[in-house]
């Protein structure tokens, strides 16, 4: 069983708070849109999957919390918790597009009485939490043949079930090779500054009993000149028109060394990932972090906390870099014109 980053039950949201692991197992409710704002900004849910399956809930919980005695009230409280749960973070489009389809619901209430407006939305953010687990169990299975007996896979950050509503995207198709039977490696980069590939990759494939060795983001030239890289298969935050793509913090230099070595570079990503509305990558908002995260990562002072520091969360990867996307529809290539129905932000 994969972990769940998101649980929806008898109208409450509660989350796995993906900061404490592997170190601990901890489950938070978050009974306000103001906690699902904080929990999304300090990446206690993260991955861009998980990101717009929590924010669709934040609106429900949004809305609840109003306590609206009339249908413009919810409307109102809709725009209000989606206005505010987009300022969380800029980069992965699964926000904003998890967010216009809960706007949607409010923008087709035509006549509804309150309560039958909020059931529609919080069956909006069932939909889209159900939808987003069936869409990475189909990347998984267009995926999972790349994948071949004795292969070295090498990943960065975590594209896995717990970015996702379960299964995840660059993990599915391992999960489903797995499943098919086939024995291989996993390389997982650790990913600074917060090292998603080590807390949170390495947890999950370790678990899931997937042969991984943990390697630092330095490592990575060594490991592939070395022979042991067959594949690099990583997730997406948003994905532009012409194929440029955006990812966590390193993944364009993976991209580069992956290039150099003659190994073949995919992205594994849902329609939800594809923001058709920007020609390319150069259009892409990039959130840049607070800068203890690299000083004082986890507590530890690694610098001097006055240094100047520059933290970019995300880079763009190039589509000339990129062999091939996975999708819910199969492995397709740029330029895109009808995968997604994304509108940004
Ligand atoms: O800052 P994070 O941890 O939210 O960044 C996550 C990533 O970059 C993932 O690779 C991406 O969201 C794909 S998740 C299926």
């Amino acid at each position: 069983m994969k972990p769940l980053s998101i649980t929806w039950k008898d109208g409450s949201l509660s989350i796995l708070d993906q900061t404490l692991l592997p170190g601990s197992v901890v489950e938070r409710q978050l009974d306000t849109v103001e906690s699902v704002w904080d929990a999304i900004k300090t990446l206690k849910v993260r991955g861009a999957p998980a990101i717009g399956v929590c924010a669709a809930y934040g609106v429900v919980v949004g809305v609840h919390r109003r306590n609206p005695r009339s249908t413009q009230d919810v409307v109102q409280a809709v725009h209000d918790s989606a206005d505010y749960l987009a300022t969380s973070r800029p980069t992965a489009v699964n926000l904003f597009w998890a967010l216009d389809r809960m706007r949607r619901v409010a923008h087709e209430a035509n006549g509804a009485s309150a309560s039958d407006l909020i059931a529609a939305l919080e069956a909006e953010a069932v939909t889209i939490h159900e939808e987003d687990r069936a869409l990475c169990m189909a990347i998984g299975r267009h995926g999972s043949s790349l994948i071949g007996e004795g292969c070295g896979v090498l990943t960065h950050c975590n594209a896995g079930a717990l970015a996702t509503a379960e299964h995840g995207t660059a993990l599915s198709i391992m999960y489903a090779a797995q499943a098919e039977g086939r024995r291989f490696r996993v390389y997982a980069d650790e990913t600074r500054p917060l090292l998603q590939g080590a807390r949170l990759t390495a947890w999950e494939l370790t678990q899931a009993g997937i042969d991984t060795t943990l390697i630092c983001d330095n490592m990575a030239a060594q490991v592939m000149r070395e022979g042991k890289i067959d594949l690099v298969v990583v997730g997406a935050d948003r994905i532009a028109a012409n194929g440029d793509t955006a990812n966590k913090i390193g993944t364009y230099g993976v991209a580069l060394l992956a290039k150099a070595h003659g190994i073949p570079f995919y992205v594994a990503a849902p329609y939800s990932t594809f923001d058709l509305s920007l020609a390319t990558g150069e259009q892409i908002p990039i959130e840049e972090r607070d800068s203890s995260e690299i000083t004082h990562p986890f507590g530890a002072i690694v610098a001097p906390a006055e240094v100047k520091v520059y933290n970019p969360a995300f880079d763009v990867t190039p589509a000339a870099l990129i062999h091939g996307f996975i999708t819910e529809a199969g492995i397709v290539h740029p330029p895109f014109s009808a995968v997604s129905t994304t509108s940004g932000e």
